[in-house]
């Protein structure tokens, strides 16, 4: 059977592609009528708009950005009385990709929302909660995440391994699922996030994802203009994806690197010399965007946010610019129960030698002379913020033990940015 992928584009979502998955073969193609008249508005930056026909063993990467993951995806397994695995991934789609993140969705999925939505008449109209209904988890609460599922509130729109719900604020400040309040409704869109298990380590890392934010946001590295918020154990995501505007939601594409690389499947690691040589492709300010991710890499060997994988990094296009998305998923995950590693690492491309100084970084990068002069001025530059970082953090509310834990990872970067101040590089005294 043929589905059909969605994209929104000019206030309503238009019919962009089909795709079929039979017998371990994906075959897709851009309609005609898309080519035609949306010759710019491809479903991914990997994908340019033709009028071909792919063939490939996997789905496209792209489509593994909408596939369920988490307590979306158990739930919906059970809907779906299917077991899990890769082969459960395209069911997934075609089921509960009716509301993602991003511009894209599949037709037959919102089918099936709709299907769900009959079954439970009280579904529509429920009165919205407020945020304390949702931080004690009120009655009010459980009966509207029964009703809604994991549906209505996006749980299947949205990926990681955190609980989280996609809600929406109407205009009188109540929060209803995203799926069933209509746009006109809509004043801001969040991600509420609840901490990934029931251990004090998962609470602290999530209590400190919001100070991280912020201690982000103070090193002038790309924030959403409204930064998180913590309520109780949930932390309010402002969305970044929507814009709300005349009474109407614009819907902005955002991918993956994982995407933008065409890497299919969750497993993929690629190098982070690849990661900045897919971002310099599709990105308009190739300089600046290589710069940011640098940074943001500081960041993370700094503060030790270890989860750095493909699907934590997305680019999205706003007003015709293609840049990073603002910062999101940026917490001390150092100290996550589940014990993880730094997911990706920059291996020299000749000898897979992993480089752990941004000097032996710098000029392995493949970017013009002229660039990693630039980079390296505007790194240096950077370490004076990164030697302010502990200052910086007490003042954005980080735990002290997590400071005082970070203060010798914190040095070594300081040290290797101050190094690329001297012309002569990582050996300067
Ligand atoms: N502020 C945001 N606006 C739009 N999309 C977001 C935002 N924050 C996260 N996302 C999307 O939601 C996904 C899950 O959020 P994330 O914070 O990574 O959760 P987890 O900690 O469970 O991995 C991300 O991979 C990204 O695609
Ligand atoms: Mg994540």
């Amino acid at each position: 059977m043929d589905y059909t992928l969605q994209i929104f584009l000019n206030d309503r979502w238009l019919d962009c592609a089909q795709i079929e998955h039979n017998g371990g073969l994906c075959q897709w193609n851009y309609f005609v009528r898309h080519a035609v008249e949306y010759p710019d508005a491809p479903l991914s930056l990997a994908e340019p708009v033709d009028l071909e026909i792919r063939t490939s063993r996997t789905l496209p990467a792209f489509l593994y950005d909408l596939v369920p993951q988490g307590a979306g995806r158990r739930f919906l397994l059970g809907e779906l009385k299917i077991p899990d695995g890769p082969t459960a991934d395209f069911p997934l789609i075609c089921a509960g990709a009716f509301n993602p993140v991003g511009r894209i969705r599949v037709a037959e999925a919102v089918d099936y929302f709709e299907t769900h939505v009959a079954r439970h008449p009280d579904a529509r109209g429920l009165p919205g909660l407020t945020i304390d209904d949702i931080v004690v988890r009120s009655a009010d609460f459980k009966e509207t995440m029964f009703l809604h599922g994991m549906l209505g509130t996006g749980t299947t729109g949205v990926q990681g391994a955190a609980p989280k719900y996609l809600l929406t604020r109407d205009r009188a400040d109540l929060l209803h699922g995203d799926a069933v309040l209509p746009d006109a409704d809509a004043a801001q869109h969040l991600i509420a996030k609840l901490p990934r298990g029931n251990s004090t380590a998962d609470d602290k890392v999530l209590r400190n994802e919001a100070a991280y934010m912020r201690v982000a946001a103070a090193l002038g590295i790309r924030t959403h203009a409204q930064l998180p918020t913590l309520h109780g154990d949930v932390l309010l995501i402002p969305r970044f994806d929507r814009r709300v505007y005349d009474g109407k939601v614009v819907r902005f594409h955002q991918e993956s690197v994982a995407a933008i690389l065409g890497m299919p499947g969750f497993d993929q690691r690629p190098n982070l010399f690849e990661v900045v040589n897919g971002i310099r492709k599709v990105v308009s300010d190739p300089f600046a965007e290589t710069l940011e991710f640098i940074k943001r890499d500081v960041l993370n060997l700094a503060l030790r946010n270890t989860d750095n994988h493909a699907r934590n990094t997305a680019v999205q296009q706003v007003d015709g610019q293609v840049r990073l998305t603002p910062l999101f998923d940026f917490a001390p995950m150092y100290l996550d129960p589940e014990l993880i590693p730094r997911a990706l690492r920059w291996y020299r491309p000749d000898t897979r030698v992993e480089l752990t100084d941004w000097a032996e970084v710098l000029a392995a990068l493949p970017v013009p002379v002229h660039e990693r002069a630039t980079l390296a001025v505007e790194l240096g530059r950077f370490a004076g913020q990164i030697e302010r970082l502990p200052d910086v953090m007490q003042a954005q509310g980080v735990d002290h033990d997590i400071i005082e834990f970070l203060v010798p990872f914190i040095d070594t970067q300081m040290r290797q940015l101050k190094a690329l101040q001297s012309p002569s590089g990582h050996h300067a005294a």
